[in-house]
């Protein structure tokens, strides 16, 4: 008495799926990298009718535009893709502008209820350029310095590393003994090298490497010098400088005191109290001009 029912049920079951268009995918998430061959893979299982309508739209934001319509590949897709087993849409040459979301619709010609789709994402990955990097020439030990390097092309976004005379440096000085003596953070996301005080060893070469999915692309090594602010050397400097100063003012006044300026007044014909020189006669010997014409004559 149940073995017909259930005979029916299975009949009805079959033709449903019979009847169907269905789709199904290899790949719902291809990832290329740019100027590569992808396909975007939409396969039919079943369908009532040898020529389904089959149709590819691309969905970029809230734009849906056509890309195989007509039987004929439409818009930017034209002479770099082709149609390949029915319904799979092959891209011969990926463009970074071809990622975005993209529908598969298969209906069957004279019911519009015969129909599937299937959504495909596809992410055209590009390789970085040549960041542009920024070292400083020249830093005093013990001050700050940042170190630059970026580059836009990238897709997915490159992250950065920069080495010091060949060697990978870790996102923190701290997280690694072997830099115990510097100090500096790495922002691998904006390439950012960031010393807080450098020391003598930070000195050398640096460059930056930039990287991502689709491979990577380094700066040109650049030198950072690190030089001592010496203390020392300037406090000295300056004394040197003050003592030569002394000497030489200790000088004039040794010369004013023996008379040198005033012999030579008076050898002119004119007396010393010539009002040539009042000031300094007066600022060495304020207040014992008898003393300095006495120094004065004795010279002479
Ligand atoms: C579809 O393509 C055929 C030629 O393949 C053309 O004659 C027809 O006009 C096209 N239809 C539309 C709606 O573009
Ligand atoms: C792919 O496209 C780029 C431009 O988008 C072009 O320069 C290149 O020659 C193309 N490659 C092939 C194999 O067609
Ligand atoms: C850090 O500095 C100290 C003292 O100048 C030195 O002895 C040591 O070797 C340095 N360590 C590294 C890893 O350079």
């Amino acid at each position: 008495m149940a073995a017909p029912g259930v005979l029916l049920l299975l009949l009805l079951g079959c033709s449903v799926a019979v009847l169907a268009v269905q789709l199904s995918t290899n790949n719902a998430n291809p990832v290329v990298d740019e100027f590569k061959s992808v396909e975007l893979s939409c396969k039919i299982h079943s369908t009532i009718t040898n020529e389904p309508r089959i149709e590819w739209k691309k969905i970029w934001n809230a734009d849906t535009s056509y890309v195989y319509f007509n039987n004929t590949i439409q818009g930017d897709l034209k002479g770099r893709a082709r149609i390949q087993a029915k319904s799979s849409l092959v891209i011969l040459n990926a463009s970074r502008t071809d990622t975005g979301k993209y529908r598969c619709e298969v209906a069957a010609i004279g019911d519009d209820k015969k129909i599937d789709e299937l959504y495909i994402t596809l992410t055209v990955q590009v390789k970085p350029v040549t960041p542009k990097c920024t070292v400083p020439k020249s830093v005093p030990v013990g001050k700050s310095a940042v170190l630059h390097c970026h580059e836009s092309e990238g897709y997915p976004r490159s992250t950065y590393s920069w080495h010091h005379n060949g060697e990978s440096l870790p996102a923190d000085s701290k997280a690694d003994p072997k830099f115990v003596n510097s100090s500096f953070l790495l922002d691998r996301t904006t390439g950012t090298l960031t010393f807080s005080a450098v020391n003598k060893g930070d000195m050398g070469r640096y460059y930056c490497l930039a990287s991502n999915d689709a491979g990577s692309a380094m700066c040109g090594e650049q030198v950072l010098e690190v030089y001592d602010l010496n203390i020392g050397g300037i406090v000295g400097g300056i004394l040197v400088v003050v003592l030569v100063l002394s000497l030489i003012t200790a000088g004039i006044c040794c010369a004013y005191r023996k008379g040198y300026f005033a012999s030579r007044s008076r050898s002119t014909g004119q007396s010393y109290k010539n009002p040539a020189k009042p000031e300094g006669v007066n600022y060495l010997r304020t207040n014992d001009e008898g003393d300095f014409r006495h120094k004065s004559s004795f010279v002479i």
